[in-house]
């Protein structure tokens, strides 16, 4: 197994480019079935979920070609199999995409149910929801999940919380519905208005996508198209905390700021100075970290509100900062997998149910800690590039799954990064 070795208390200094968005990536892939005609995704990051989900279209039926440039050829013509499999399911957490794009297409679909981080329960009873109010007859034995309709028709769908899964899912399998569907308290995640974007371009009829309530109307027909990921705002918020812990100065490009503004505001509230520039052709961050961090509190919501998946680094940041700071997780009941390997590096935090006090720290101190999760590992590299001394990050395999060539960004920013396979 993979870990990296960290030499920490070395300031990111200079340019970093973000990624194509992981999220927004994870559903293109598997709504290119919708169109039943190639369709090329530009600007896919190539990190391991991508891999994995590739396996997953190609175990189906679909033919696919990905370049170094994360350009990915998906042809669906071929598509023959309606099942994906406890083995590949298992692997990650967005195969319940293929639900809502097969049962969208074909009236029918079979999946193991989906796995992911461990960061929840994570149930996707919202997904089911929507799919059987579309008409679906939906079944769950023995650990599967099996959907079928002989056509589905629009419907007005209440999500209980703005599940960003269940909006995209919905979303799929609605496009070729007879009617219009209805969603109400969708999530209005950047991805999801990429991911509305993106079947539109492939002739779907989706308005509202960014707000509470999005409208599809069924179409009978789509095609394929070409269509360019948007940047990963949380790739960019990572950078910028990463920055401000290392007391760095970075130029952060591909972004679009808009998508950064709680993460912004609250880097700022600490201390940090974050100036927004456009060079004429791209909007592009300065992130500029200060002298010793004030403690502040974070809360994390839906979007516009601070993510979630940003709320483990932000936490190693604070960890550094002068005072008390309050972290409450409302999204995930169980993401704070991160804190007992915060701990070995010298951080004082006490978790209460679905908050985190924080007593800040001069400094944190190398250590051998391990990833739990993805963010949690983004979490434990932001500790270690600040603190003093060397940190073994071990179980890596959970950081490739969401970051495109994370050390090579890093070492290019000045990090003493280094990945050493087992
Ligand atoms: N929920 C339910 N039932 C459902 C669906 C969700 O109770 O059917 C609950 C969840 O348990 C959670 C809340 O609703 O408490 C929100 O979950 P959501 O559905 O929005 O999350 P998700 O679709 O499982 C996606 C991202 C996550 C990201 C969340 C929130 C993908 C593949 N995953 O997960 O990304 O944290 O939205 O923004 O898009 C990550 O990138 O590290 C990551 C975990």
């Amino acid at each position: 197994m993979a870990y990296y070795r960290i030499n920490g208390g070395k300031p990111l200094e200079g340019q970093v480019t973000i990624s194509g968005s992981k999220n927004a990536a994870l559903a293109m892939i598997p709504a290119v079935i919708l169109a039943g005609e190639p369709c090329i995704i530009e600007n896919l990051p190539i990190i391991e979920d991508v891999h994995v989900l590739t396996e997953i279209l190609r175990h189906v039926g679909a033919d696919i070609e990905l370049n170094d440039n994360g350009c990915m050829r998906i042809d669906p013509t071929g598509i023959d199999r309606y099942e994906v499999t406890f083995e590949m399911a298992s692997k990650m957490r967005a195969s319940y995409y293929m639900l809502g794009a097969m049962l969208g297409r074909y009236g029918k679909a079979s999946l193991a149910l989906p796995g992911g981080c461990p960061i929840g329960e994570r149930p996707i009873n919202f997904h089911i929801k929507g799919m059987r109010a579309l008409g679906a007859n939906v079944e769950i034995r023995n650990g599967i999940v099996y959907a079928e309709a002989e056509k589905l028709h629009g419907a007005e769908i209440y999500l209980d919380m703005a599940s960003v899964g269940a909006t995209i899912n919905i979303m799929l399998a609605a496009c070729r519905a007879e009617g219009t569907t209805v969603i109400v308290n969708a999530a209005k995640e950047p991805h999801v208005v990429d991911v509305a974007n993106f079947l539109n371009m492939m002739g779907a009829r989706i308005k509202g996508a960014g707000t509470d309530v999005i409208r599809i109307k069924g179409v009978s027909r789509m095609h394929g198209c070409s269509y360019p990921v948007i940047p990963d705002q949380i790739e960019a918020g990572t950078f910028m905390i990463a920055a401000v812990a290392t007391k760095g100065n970075i130029v952060i490009n591909n972004i679009i700021p808009t998508h950064l503004e709680a993460t912004s505001a609250k880097l700022m509230e600490c201390g940090a100075r974050i100036t927004e520039g456009d060079d004429g052709s791209e909007f592009f961050l300065q992130v500029q970290g200060g002298e010793r961090l004030r403690a502040i509190d974070i809360k994390t919501l839906p979007y516009p509100g601070f993510p979630t998946d940003l709320q483990q680094p932000m936490m190693a940041l604070l960890t550094m900062a002068k005072g008390n700071s309050y972290v409450t997780e409302n999204i995930f009941e169980d993401r704070f997998n991160h804190v007992p390997e915060l701990r070995r590096m010298g951080a004082n935090i006490r978790v209460n149910g679905r908050t985190a006090t924080i007593e800040g720290v001069e400094k944190l101190y190398g250590a051998n800690v391990k990833a739990t999760d993805l963010r949690a590992g983004a979490a434990l590299i932001v500790a270690a590039l600040a603190a003093e001394g060397t940190t073994i990050v071990h179980d890596i395999k959970y950081v490739d799954r969401g970051y495109e060539h994370f050390e090579q960004k890093l070492r290019a920013l000045g990090a003493d990064i280094e990945r050493v396979e087992e």
